[in-house]
């Protein structure tokens, strides 16, 4: 199985992107580019809370890996003037863990939960009552004589992340006043996002070159950032100037990312889809066979680009490739294709 997180064009994060994220993470809902429907309704809950003297509701961002789930979260925060506590699902191993957590917000904190699907089932019903009423139930003693003490907390935003909202279990789910949607980028704001990178980079870089490293990013601005990085370098080494679109054509041909950004496991998902099943359409689990990755890597990391760009569609009896997953495989394709196999 290969390791998708080794991949350059990974939505996943990687450490090297930690240091570099922190310095371009936007601080203000103003300075955020793209997501116009999140940002217009954050804007008007964020203001709407203010006025309130209030604490904005529970939100959850749910979205592919790589839009900027976290620096949203810190974005808000920052808007709300208060601080934030990051955490994860998995971080959370005990209810206790949480109870510190919670007890330690200071009035109308953020607490950021990344990944909160992958967050267990007795640490998820701390989260219920500290969601609703701002209060921890703690169990003391053992057996008929355990009773329950009400432990009040100061009022608190949650904010959860995750690749899919129907990943969490549904009291959860409905335990969030806000839930908003993160899409795949346009190649227009991801190429705002790599000017805006490269020049607190300190990097020149023109219009069309950034477009070029747009073009391959995956809708993802996490993939743009890091491929500006390698381009950054190649253009150091080879050229010693500015990046243009010449120097980012031939650094990428060089990393292997070819003109859509897909790579070797995107071909072997296409390849699967067109010549093992003929064209029919494939189940995720026959497709995870086939493939070697898992289901879950599947539907959160390639999928979102493949539907985005129209190389696959899913239908009802699976996942299936289009005519111009064909032409971009070299692959001729034919329209009664399914009949002539049947
Ligand atoms: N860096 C990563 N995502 C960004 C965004 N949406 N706006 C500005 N800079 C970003």
């Amino acid at each position: 199985m290969s390791n998708h997180e080794d991949r350059i064009i990974s939505g996943t994060k990687r450490q090297e992107d930690q240091a570099a994220e922190l310095s371009l993470r936007p601080k203000w809902l103003s300075d955020y580019i793209g997501q116009d429907k999140v940002k217009e309704q954050l804007s008007i809950f964020i203001d709407a809370a203010r006025h309130r003297r209030d604490a904005l509701d529970h939100c959850l961002l749910y979205g592919p890996p790589g839009l900027g789930k976290t620096t949203l979260a810190g974005i808000i925060a920052n808007e709300m003037g208060v601080n934030m506590r990051i955490t994860s699902g998995p971080a959370i191993e005990r209810p206790g863990d949480l109870a510190s957590i919670l007890t330690n917000l200071g009035q109308d904190d953020v607490l950021f939960i990344d990944e909160i699907h992958r967050i267990n089932r007795t640490v998820e019903e701390v989260l219920y009552p500290a969601m609703e009423d701002f209060a921890l139930d703690i169990i003391i003693g053992k057996g008929p004589t355990a009773r329950s003490v009400r432990l009040d907390l100061n009022r608190f935003t949650l904010i959860g992340a995750t690749t899919r909202a129907g990943l969490l279990t549904s009291p959860l789910r409905d335990r969030f006043g806000v839930m908003l949607n993160l899409e795949l980028y346009d190649i227009e704001s991801l190429t705002t996002i790599i000017r805006r990178s490269a020049q607190i980079f300190g990097v020149g870089i023109d219009s069309e070159g950034a477009k070029e490293i747009a073009k391959r990013s995956r809708g993802t601005p996490r993939i743009a950032n890091r491929l500006l990085k390698r381009v950054r370098d190649y253009a150091q080494v080879m050229h010693g100037t500015d990046i243009d679109v010449n120097i980012a054509k031939s650094a990428l041909k060089l990393f292997e990312i070819d003109h859509l950004g897909l790579d070797q496991v995107d071909r072997k998902i296409l390849l699967a889809l067109i010549e093992s099943f003929r064209g029919q359409p494939v189940g995720l689990d026959t497709l995870a066979a086939a493939t070697g990755e898992e289901k879950g890597t599947l539907e959160d990391v390639y999928e979102p680009y493949l539907l985005q760009i129209g190389f696959i569609s899913r239908t009802p009896r699976g996942r299936q490739a289009m005519p111009n997953a064909y032409e971009h495989m070299g692959i001729p394709y034919e329209q009664n294709e399914q009949e002539r196999f049947i």
